[in-house]
């Protein structure tokens, strides 16, 4: 066989995988470069902190950096809307949450498409909620913190990180739950919006027990309940909201690992089992462990799964959101 005739027949068969000449060269290969993971919140915060964990242990496994780029505001949007529109080529990927769940009934004008515009790689981690107050808020309980806040109207301040973000949807649903229209203070992320309430300036945040479970054991914010099923395993001590007095308010942040969508197959399970593989390290679970949470079982971390529970989470959220017409716009 000639040089010529082996070149066209790989250009055939790479033709027959459907994949152009150049993505299917860059697979075998892949990754010769750094990777951009785009984080859609404040450094430092929630999401950034599962997300550099994850891209310390996939750059491990990938034998290139992956390197964490915080691309903030709009409620996770403009992060997502970053990977979205990227060259589909593996090297611009994206760790969101329950967002991903919510901003396509949310938002009803973006200049992204919030489902088709992704491919998933696989689902990470859950990360219960918790609501809490800066520590001098004069409330014990739950009953007492909602009748505090009913008093206050809208002189009662609820922090945030924008329409689309887990503490939105949260500190939404409590309000909603209750009647009340509090204030809404919207950061870039809960990361700055917990400076606040530790200061004093702010009254409430609902955020996750990755950045709350440390205020909450030194006593520098008060916590009233964890809006789950279930109590939390590192913090037992924390009623449900449903114990306290308000059933059927439910939040659980869900996180999963997202590729721009035409990225080619082979790639997207390149990153997979690079997902898979930090999952499975020891040393991420017991930091995963640390902040208060567990990583997803190794067949969660897989595209099939990711997709199939992403489908289910917009759906479950759709009627509570309109219901509620929490939309951005
Ligand atoms: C963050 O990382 O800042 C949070 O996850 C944002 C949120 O969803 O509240």
């Amino acid at each position: 066989m000639t040089q010529i005739t082996r070149r066209l027949l790989a250009a055939t068969s790479l033709a027959a995988l459907g994949l152009p000449r150049q993505a299917g060269a860059q697979s075998s290969a892949f990754p010769t470069r750094p990777i951009t993971m785009v984080i859609p919140f404040a450094a430092g915060g929630p999401t950034d902190v599962v997300g550099r964990l994850l891209a310390e242990a996939m750059s491990r496994d990938l034998g290139q950096p992956v390197v964490v780029e915080n691309t903030t505001g709009a409620g996770g949007t403009l992060g997502a809307q970053r990977v979205a529109t990227a060259r589909p080529d593996g090297y611009t990927i994206l760790l969101h949450h329950i967002g991903m769940g919510v901003i396509p009934t949310m938002y009803r004008r973006l200049a992204y498409d919030p489902v088709n515009g992704f491919e998933p790689l696989g689902l990470v981690t859950e990360v219960p909620m918790t609501v809490v107050t800066r520590k001098d808020i004069p409330a014990n309980n739950l009953t007492e913190l909602l009748s505090y806040m009913k008093s206050q109207g809208d002189r009662f301040n609820l922090a945030d990180a924008g329409i689309g973000s887990s503490s939105a949807l949260c500190g939404a649903l409590l309000s909603n739950a209750i009647g009340v229209k509090p204030t809404v203070i919207p950061f870039r992320g809960t990361g700055p919006a917990m400076q606040e309430i530790l200061g004093g300036r702010v009254d409430l945040l609902c955020d996750q027990t990755t950045q709350t479970t440390e205020h909450i054991r030194s006593g520098a914010v008060k916590v009233f309940a964890t809006p789950s099923r279930t109590r939390i395993g590192t913090l037992p001590e924390i009623p449900t909201t449903a114990e306290a007095g308000l059933p059927g308010f439910e939040v659980t942040v869900w996180h999963g690992l997202y590729a721009p969508k035409g990225t080619p197959a082979p790639i997207c399970a390149r990153l997979t089992q690079s997902l898979q593989a930090a999952l499975r390290e020891p040393r991420v679970i017991e930091r995963f462990s640390a902040i208060g949470t567990t990583p997803v079982s190794q067949d969660d971390a897989t595209a099939e799964a990711h997709r199939r529970f992403w489908t289910a989470d917009i759906a479950k959220w759709k009627p509570v959101i309109e219901a509620t017409g929490s939309y951005a716009d």
